[in-house]
């Protein structure tokens, strides 16, 4: 097992997060190396996963981080995210299906470091209270039309010069336009207020996706 990143792992092509809490969370794959869990992280399952194994620079989590995740669905992303930022760490999980929030607060309830938020994260007012004091690091992956104005409004929990990441689901945008005209578009967007690092190109793993990292300023 090699570290590829800040409690990332690899082996061959597949990437790794140290288990925090044992045991298997979407049915993946579990290996021991020198007395060490660790649970494999599938790309397929997880745009983040595909965008570091497609060449994502930076990993925007780290170790005691506090994390807004938008979009965090049952948890099969934040599961490893929460392995990386341990339990000095926070994860703030916002996303608006009751069915997807049930599930994550049952995960929550062994992994202490998962917060669930009900909400919509067009929202912002409805959880600005817990996140006063800011965020190290911001991620959103929810497939709407607005997808760029949300992760915009979002930014003003995240701390000067910290690092986010935007999963663009260009369909959810426009299903006429070519996907490269409509990155160009929510670039120009984010520019009013991040530094753009990198856009990986999420494919095979998922059609019409971009990863994009951003710093802000
Ligand atoms: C593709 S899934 C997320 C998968 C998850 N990020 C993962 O990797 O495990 C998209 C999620 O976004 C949520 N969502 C869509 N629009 C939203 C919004 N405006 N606010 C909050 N959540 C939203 C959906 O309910 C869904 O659970």
């Amino acid at each position: 097992m090699e570290k590829k990143f800040n409690e990332i792992y690899s082996k061959g092509r597949n990437l790794y997060t140290h288990a925090f809490i044992d045991g298997r969370v979407y049915g993946e794959k579990l290996i021991t190396e020198n007395g060490i869990n660790y649970r494999e992280w599938n790309p397929f399952k997880s745009k983040y996963c595909a965008g570091l194994t497609n060449g994502l620079k930076e990993n925007i989590f780290f170790k005691g981080a506090t994390v807004l995740y938008l979009g965090s669905a049952e948890g099969t992303t934040v599961s490893h995210v929460s392995d990386i930022v341990g339990e000095e760490g926070n994860i703030f999980c916002v996303d608006l299906s009751e069915i997807a929030m049930q599930k994550l607060v049952k995960l929550s309830e062994k992994r202490e470091n998962i917060l669930p938020i009900l909400s919509d994260a067009g929202i912002v007012d409805n959880y600005k209270e817990y996140l006063e004091d800011g965020v190290d690091a911001l991620f959103q992956d929810v497939s709407q039309k607005d997808q760029t104005e949300i992760f915009l409004k979002n930014a003003v929990f995240l701390k000067k010069n910290c690092l986010g990441a935007l999963s663009l689901k260009t369909l959810s945008i426009s299903q006429s336009e070519k996907k490269e005209k409509i990155l160009e578009n929510e670039k120009k967007k984010l520019e009013s207020v991040f530094e753009i690092l990198q856009i990986v190109n999420l494919e095979p793993f998922e059609t019409g996706h971009y990863l994009i990292l951003v710093k802000k300023r």
